[in-house]
């Protein structure tokens, strides 16, 4: 657990009304992230990443809906804060780059004006000097010839652009924390590490901190100062990415780890994880993870899970851990 948070997820449970029922989806997260720290979340797809950062901001989908829990940012509550105040918190204190950049850009409107959009909203700036800000945004994410680039469209920049032009929006105001969902999803190895290093360059120069949302383990361990695992929307274990590699004790993690490939390993190496996510319309177990795991004992499907520390920063939710 980080010593000074910035951001504290308590017990978040979320739930969706879909026609087959209702699918709960989050199982009382735990998350926190110090001010200026990088916590990665992995997990398979379908864990609840995405929609743990969704809940988090407020921006659920309205068949989504939080049952229980808080979200503590420097102390104050999200989830009950007045509706006008959170926005204004969002964009300029917490600010997210989403899964898909071609999507989450507007189609109908320049890379600059979409910067001057959130300048507008949240930074104090005169009109007149927006334009030149927007420019100067975009150069810092190293976009070439940003005073043209500011007039092109989502539709006439390739992936890696749009993805540079959706952290310049980010980052426009500065905030405290970044929420970067697969932020290199879609991109080559070449330009996954450029992204990466300017968001944790940028980071570093802010004092930013960054919630990473991957389900590349590598990538995690190579930019995050702690890793959370996540499975069926339960966080399983949080530790530092070497402990995570070398000293992980839940059979989920090192799962995951034989599933990732190594810089110096071969494909072969691989072993995929058994079975698949649980269909969460069903009663679940209180370990979720118990149907798929090789070390499942009574206890993981009739005592209540909790993540309790079991090293420094380190936290573990298992009944028979390795
Ligand atoms: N609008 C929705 N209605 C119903 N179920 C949803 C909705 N959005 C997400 N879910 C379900 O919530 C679960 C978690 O989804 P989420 O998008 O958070 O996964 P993820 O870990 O981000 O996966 P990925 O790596 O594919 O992005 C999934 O089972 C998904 O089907
Ligand atoms: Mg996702």
């Amino acid at each position: 657990m980080s010593t000074n948070p910035l951001l504290q997820v308590e017990d978040l449970s979320v739930s969706f009304h879909t026609r087959m029922g209702k699918v709960a989806v989050l199982d009382q997260v735990n998350l926190d992230i110090g001010k200026g720290e990088t916590l990665a979340v992995v997990g398979e797809s379908g864990s609840g990443k995405s929609v743990s950062a969704f809940a988090a901001l407020g921006i659920l989908d309205a068949a989504g809906c939080v049952d229980h829990g808080r979200v503590l940012f420097e102390g104050r509550n999200l989830l009950t804060l007045p509706k006008a105040e959170l926005r204004s918190l969002r964009g300029k204190d917490l600010a997210m780059i989403f899964q898909n950049p071609r999507t989450a850009l507007n189609p109908i409107r320049t890379a600059g004006q979409q910067i001057e959009d959130v300048l507008a909203c949240h930074a104090d700036l005169p009109r007149r000097a927006l334009k030149e800000a927007a420019i100067e945004q975009l150069a810092q994410v190293k976009i070439t010839d940003p005073a043209r680039r500011y007039h092109a469209y989502p539709f006439e920049m390739s992936g890696g652009m749009c993805q540079r032009v959706m952290i310049a929006v980010a980052l426009a105001c500065k905030p405290r924390l970044l929420i970067a969902d697969e932020p290199t999803t879609g991109l080559d190895v070449t330009t996954q590490m450029v992204i990466m290093d300017l968001i944790k360059e940028l980071a570093q120069a802010q004092g930013m901190a960054t919630w990473l949302i991957t389900h590349d383990l590598g990538l995690a361990a190579d930019y995050a100062d702690r890793i959370a695992v996540m499975h069926a929307g339960q966080v399983l274990e949080t530790a530092p990415g070497r402990v995570i590699f070398k000293a992980a004790r839940h059979p989920y993690t090192r799962r995951l780890l034989g599933a990732t490939p190594r810089k110096q390993g071969s494909l072969e190496d691989l072993v995929p994880i058994p079975g698949s996510l649980p269909d969460l319309r069903q009663p679940q177990p209180p370990c979720r993870f118990s149907q798929r795991c090789d070390r499942c004992i009574d206890a993981c499907n009739t005592t209540a899970l909790t993540l309790q520390n079991i090293g420094v920063n380190h936290q573990l939710a298992c009944r028979n851990p390795l």
